[in-house]
């Protein structure tokens, strides 16, 4: 008698023949798990690798089957971790990283002047994003400076707003007569503080003094506060040199006076001289001499060509000197000889 069994055996006797085949457990794959885990597994059947978590196949095949040789094919599958974008960009900030794979982690950092507001540190997750979301780098801010003085020192915010952040100017007043001390402008810096504040102080300079050949103009007798100022003015015939006003400095110094510079006279007793475009005798027309800072032309003969050229001197506070050419002509040679000034232009 043959068992039910057998029958079955002998109608597909070729199977029967492998029937003690069978495929043993597959090949591990880093990062991969598979979804079915025995010990034995029949010819034909079929399995699937799964990349873990934060791992994604790059190349190779998932799916298996069992040979009827009792082999697993050629294990081609490759999981790679999973990659997160490049992130960022963090204004005001920079992100360290090494690399974006899962599992890697970045920090963030701020610029001097730039709070990190947010998480310092992200991970890549298994799905491939950065946990968290990306902080942001705020400026750093500056409290309403503190005034010692209120209503003496104030100042105002060149922005726009209430709120002064990192690099922000402020400007410094002080109440007149006060005169500011320090930096008329503070900066918010990167600690919270402000570059400095000055302070507003009462500065008085002392009875101005006069100067040489000149007056103050409405001069008092008194103490004078800082910015006040003082107008100075010559005697006749000298001219104010520098600035008309004098003023009381922070420092409580007058700030430069002008001076008085004197006229000129004219150092020879009878010439025929050009003064403003026209010529004028020194001995009836220039008797007071002239100005300081004015200027007159002399005649000087060229004796080879018989003719006269003229040249300039100035007068410097008192000083004028006679250009060398000129010669002063004595009673004799005014009877005989033409004057300079009368004989024809020499040509240059
Ligand atoms: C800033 O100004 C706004 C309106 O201009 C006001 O609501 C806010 O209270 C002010 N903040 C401070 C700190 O003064
Ligand atoms: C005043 O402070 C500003 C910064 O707030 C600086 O740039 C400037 O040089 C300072 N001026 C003086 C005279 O110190
Ligand atoms: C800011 O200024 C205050 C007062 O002048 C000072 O006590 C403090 O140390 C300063 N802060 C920093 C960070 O320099
Ligand atoms: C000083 O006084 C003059 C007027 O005489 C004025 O124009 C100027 O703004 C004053 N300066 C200051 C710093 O108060
Ligand atoms: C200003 O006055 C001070 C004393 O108050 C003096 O030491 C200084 O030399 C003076 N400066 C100038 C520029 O005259
Ligand atoms: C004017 O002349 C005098 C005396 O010769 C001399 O001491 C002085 O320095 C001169 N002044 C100028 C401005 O040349």
């Amino acid at each position: 008698m043959f068992s039910p069994a057998l029958s079955v055996c002998l109608l597909a006797l070729t199977h029967c023949a492998l029937a003690g085949k069978v495929c043993p457990r597959p090949p591990e794959v880093q990062f991969a798990t598979v979804d079915v885990s025995k010990s034995v597994y029949e010819v034909g059947e079929q399995i699937e690798y799964t990349c873990r978590p934060g791992f994604v196949p790059n190349s190779g095949q998932r799916r298996y089957t069992c040979l009827p040789t009792g082999r697993w094919p050629l294990n081609t599958l490759l999981c790679l971790p999973q990659r997160c974008p490049s992130p960022g960009p963090l204004q005001h900030g920079k992100i360290d990283f090494t690399d974006s794979y899962y599992q890697s982690s970045i920090s963030f950092s701020c610029e001097p002047g730039y709070n990190l507001v947010g998480t310092r540190t992200s991970q890549c997750m298994a799905d491939g994003k950065w946990s968290g979301s990306l902080p942001q780098c705020q400026p750093v801010t500056c409290a309403p400076p503190s005034l010692s003085e209120f209503g003496v020192l104030s100042y105002r915010r060149l922005k726009p707003g209430n709120v002064s952040t990192f690099l922000d100017t402020i400007t410094f007043e002080c109440l007149p007569p006060l005169a500011l001390i320090g930096n008329e402008t503070a900066t918010c810096m990167a600690n919270g503080n402000w570059s400095g504040i000055p302070e507003c102080r009462s500065v008085t300079c002392p009875t101005p003094t006069g100067i040489e050949n000149g007056f103050i103009n409405f001069a008092v007798r008194r103490i004078y506060h800082y910015n006040e100022s003082v107008s100075y003015g010559c005697q006749p015939s000298y001219v104010l040199d520098g600035p008309k006003e004098s003023r009381c400095e922070k420092t409580g110094n007058w700030s430069i006076k002008p001076t008085c510079k004197g006229p000129c006279k004219i150092p020879v007793k009878k010439a025929v001289v050009l003064y403003n475009g026209e010529k004028k005798r020194v001995q009836n027309d220039l008797k007071e001499g002239i100005q300081h800072g004015e200027t007159i032309s002399f005649y000087c003969k060229n004796k080879e060509k018989s003719c006269a050229y003229t040249v300039a001197a100035q007068c410097v506070d008192g000083n004028l000197t006679l250009p060398s050419c000129f010669k002063e002509r004595g009673f004799f040679s005014s009877l005989v000889k033409k004057d300079p000034s009368d004989m024809t232009p020499c040509e240059d």
